[in-house]
């Protein structure tokens, strides 16, 4: 992990936020490749829901909420960790995550293994963030930050099912901002107090809940294949009927092989008619599908894929990290899948006279009409290809001599180190058709 941080710092992917204030515990910023890579991330989460099939629609509801959402979602009530506080050194731990911690006055201990600790009881404190609607916050409404995108989706299930004139199985897919006052220490990017989830309940007739269950567990898991990760590193794991949540009949992790061990990637979650119901009955709405043919009414299930960004993103960065030594030099190189990269080619001139750097940048305003592309011509040309490497660029076209006079020029890819002579025209369709993802 501290390689992978120490990267992402090294080439502004992320790293601390307000950093000039000594940071904020659990929150980061994204830099120029971090915010590349994120929107690529999500852009094939949407590749997946929209674009590849047509039984899901997309939405964008509020992060601040009529605040009986949360009374009638259960968060109000359960969305709780069990703390305990310290009295000696003033610090509070997760009661349950206690092995993992450490004890404020001896690191190398567990909160409690010292003789100066002296640990209140536990008691459950609610992971939303509170804040105020109004101008005088004592008279104004107490609102809430989301925990999680999935209830704009139900408060929103009836309109959707008019405008969009779907019948189930149909999904609504949403990526957003969610925000847990989360107290344990995060793992980087793992447990953030803000982060975006990837969304998407799945409305069924009742009796076909386990199968879509089934379905959204392979789908999510081959998804991430497909962009690169190895299989050997991804499993299912189902949630013990004491892990389930208080709206779950079942749930399953993908779970990722993080150098912190095997961690939740994303939650696959059948959700039964909880939702629609607790909902239905707390705004007086009647929040269910009639078939118009049969008159037929009932109260969808819902099964519930929830990914995070962040955990996707840090996922696929373990995934692609990577060293080896080329000609006795060392390299790391992040070996992205091409969807994913920031950068998809890089035009290198190779020396800043001759006629290089016009050629190139000619290169360069050719190539960027089509894809994320890169220009450098700072430092030596091993220099710029490890930076290169560094942020994951599957593609490298250098311009030298030879270019000036047969307007040819050198691919380099990435993984392999194979460098072809290729000509510059048809340079931009050669480019998209390897970098097509299938
Ligand atoms: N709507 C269901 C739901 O929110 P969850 O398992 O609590 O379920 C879904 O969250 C996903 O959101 C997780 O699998 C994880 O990827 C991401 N996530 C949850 N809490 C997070 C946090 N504090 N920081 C980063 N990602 C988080």
């Amino acid at each position: 992990m501290d390689k992978i941080v120490a990267l992402c710092k090294r080439r502004g992917f992320i790293f601390p936020a307000s950093e000039i204030y000594g940071g904020i515990a659990n929150t980061y910023d994204y830099g120029h490749y971090g915010v590349l890579l994120k929107n690529n991330v999500v852009a094939q989460w949407w590749k997946a829901m929209i674009q590849d099939r047509d039984d899901i629609v997309a939405l964008d509801s509020a992060i601040i909420q009529h605040p009986r959402t949360w009374e009638a979602s259960g968060h109000l009530a359960g969305f709780t960790d069990p703390l305990v506080d310290c009295r000696t050194c003033k610090q509070r731990f997760r009661a349950d995550h206690l092995q993992e911690l450490q004890c404020g006055c001896a690191p190398s201990k567990h909160p409690g293994e010292d003789p100066r600790c002296d640990l209140t009881d536990a008691r459950e404190f609610n992971l939303m963030f509170e804040t105020t609607v109004g101008p005088v916050k004592e008279a104004g409404a107490t609102v809430y930050l989301r925990p999680e995108t999935a209830q704009g989706i139900f408060l929103d299930f009836k309109q959707v099912l008019q405008f969009a004139r779907r019948k189930p199985p149909f999904g609504i897919a949403q990526v957003g901002k969610s925000f847990r006052n989360e107290i344990t220490p995060g793992n980087f990017v793992f447990r953030t107090l803000e982060f975006e989830q990837m969304e998407m309940e799945f409305f069924v007739p009742p009796d076909q809940a386990q199968h879509w269950y089934e379905h959204w567990l392979r789908e999510r898991f081959d998804w991430y294949v497909r962009l690169g990760i190895d299989p050997e590193h991804l499993r299912l794991r189902a949630h013990d009927a004491d892990e389930l949540s208080h709206y779950s009949s079942a749930t399953s992790d993908v779970e990722y092989l993080y150098p912190i061990g095997w961690s939740e990637l994303e939650g696959i979650a059948n959700r039964g008619d909880f939702d629609l119901t607790q909902h239905a009955q707390h705004s007086g709405e009647r929040l269910e599908y009639v078939d118009p043919q049969s008159g037929e009414r009932y109260i969808p299930h819902v099964i519930e894929p929830a990914a995070g960004v962040g955990r996707s993103l840090l996922a696929f960065l373990c995934d692609a990290y990577d060293e080896d030594e080329i000609g006795g030099e060392r390299r790391t190189v992040l070996r992205l899948h091409p969807a994913l990269a920031p950068v998809k080619v890089a035009v290198l001139p190779l020396l800043r006279k001759d006629g290089h750097p016009e050629l190139a940048r000619a290169v360069y305003e050719q190539l960027r009409r089509h894809v994320k592309t890169e220009y450098d011509d700072g430092g030596a040309i091993g220099r710029r290809y490890r930076r290169q490497d560094e942020i994951g660029t599957p593609f490298a076209v250098t311009i030298d001599h030879q270019s000036t006079d047969d307007r040819t020029v050198t691919l380099r890819e990435r993984d392999t180190l194979e460098q072809e002579r290729v000509p510059i025209d048809g340079l931009a369709q050669l480019l998209a058709g390897r970098l097509a993802v299938e």
